[in-house]
């Protein structure tokens, strides 16, 4: 499809109004500059990122038109190939693993060593007055349980024990960092009265070990190349699994797909990032985020198991238009439908990378799609494009000089052919 067809397409299986396609075509009108300069502090400008459409994808039983928002070529294709492989055995599967709650942190120190039971004590009897004054400015987002954690200064600087109360706090569909910030702040001098302690930080913790999601998902031998592509598969699995080296950018090639859906519908993707990587090394060695193995029927079965802390409603989905829009798009109701996508692109994108990883390589399609820009700098339009991408990526000579030769010599012979025509 062309841009226009593709934007057709779009309309109607996305049910997008005139509007919604006009600040796609006419970004710029939807978020001006005046609206970035309210975002951040010493604004300049706006940075621009191609938003792609990921097709194929089956989760939960319902299809998805998936917004990528990333500058690296492949990406999209790779996820989309592997969403069509999973849809022969029905695509994907992706479940909260336990409940959706964020956690909120408060440092307490300087509690004398003797007192640190008795205090924490004190502040679990004081649950329910403290969890009231987390709730006092809120009135969807929910604290629903208080917690008190020791920890010891495992650092150089021996700063001794300290108290950590926790609040678990149900965001509902927003991500809640705010929220979660505000209400960590409001029980803070509470809690100092209540211990003669110090407060230092009050925070949420982006570790959203409490909003874990599950997707799964088997892709069918037959379709991935036979026995010996499942088998390598399990090799290059075992590779990431084992090595950290490989693993990080095993895990790299996952968050390609995911901080890519995260930016196209305004998700915080440093914290999505930040989380995915801790848990990656939750036995205490970072491995893979993925797990891999095969059927018996000798298909290749694949999960991936990480925190998701995702909002559809407040944070910058509230202030850009292109990401609501990119929401709008997914078709996703809620905070944990969307964290449910963002898992299965994860997995398909890993099982995309691994699949050409141990067949063709990365670069055959990277090549290519190298090639197209190559063949666009070296001035070719229209579907000159293609034709000079192909030969040059054919004659594995991808460079701006072979692609001017090429364009010179085609536009002759097509110079040629029309006098040609024309005098005939
Ligand atoms: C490239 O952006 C991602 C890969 O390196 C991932 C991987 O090696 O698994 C292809």
């Amino acid at each position: 499809m062309d841009r226009t067809e593709r934007l057709n397409y779009l309309r109607k299986a996305a049910d997008l109004s005139e509007r919604d396609i006009d600040m796609i075509t006419h970004p710029d009108a939807a978020f001006s500059f005046d609206n970035a300069n309210q975002m951040i502090e010493n604004t300049i400008g706006i940075l621009s990122l191609p938003l792609g459409i990921a097709t194929g994808f089956v989760i939960n039983g319902g299809e998805y038109l998936i917004p990528m928002a990333i500058e690296e070529p492949s990406v999209i294709a790779a996820a989309s190939k592997a969403a069509k492989i999973a849809s022969h055995r029905g695509g994907f599967t992706a479940t909260k693993v336990d409940g959706s709650l964020m956690i909120g942190q408060v440092q307490l120190v300087s509690i004398p060593p003797l007192l640190v039971e008795s205090t924490k004590q004190k502040i679990l009897l004081h649950k329910k007055e403290l969890l009231r004054l987390a709730n006092s400015n809120s009135r969807s987002v929910m604290a629903r349980d208080l917690l008190v954690k020791e920890v010891e200064d495992k650092s150089q600087n021996m700063m001794g024990k300290m108290l950590i109360v926790e609040i678990l706090v149900d965001t509902k569909d927003a991500m809640g960092a705010n929220v979660i910030n505000t209400m960590c702040e409001a029980i803070s001098p509470r809690l100092e009265v209540l211990t003669g302690g110090n407060v230092i930080v009050r925070i949420l913790s982006n570790y959203s070990t409490r909003r874990l999601v599950r997707s799964k998902a088997i892709f069918a031998r037959a379709q991935l190349g036979g026995e010996a592509v499942v088998d390598r598969i399990l090799y290059a699995y075992a590779f990431a699994y084992s090595d950290p080296y490989r693993a990080v950018t095993h895990n790299k090639g996952i968050m390609n797909g995911i901080d890519a859906v995260a930016l196209a519908t305004g998700q915080d993707f440093r914290a999505i990032e930040a989380a995915a990587h801790a848990y990656a090394a939750r036995d205490g060695t970072y491995r893979s985020m993925t797990r891999w193995y095969k059927t018996k029927d000798g298909d290749l079965a694949g999960d991936l198991e990480l925190p998701l802390a995702v909002g559809t409603v407040g944070g910058i989905v509230s202030v850009h238009p292109m990401t609501k829009l990119g929401i709008k798009i997914l078709g996703v109701k809620t905070a944990h439908e969307l964290a449910a996508v963002l898992a299965a692109v994860g997995l398909a994108q890993n099982l995309a990378a691994m699949k050409a990883l141990v067949s063709e390589g990365i670069q055959a399609g990277h090549m290519k799609l190298h090639a197209r820009n190559i063949a666009v700098l070296a001035g070719a339009k229209g579907n000159l494009v293609k034709l000079v991408a192909e030969r040059i990526a054919d004659e594995k000579n991808v460079n701006i000089r072979r692609a001017k030769e090429i364009i010179a010599s085609m536009t002759e012979k097509r110079h040629h052919n029309n006098t040609y025509n024309d005098n005939k």
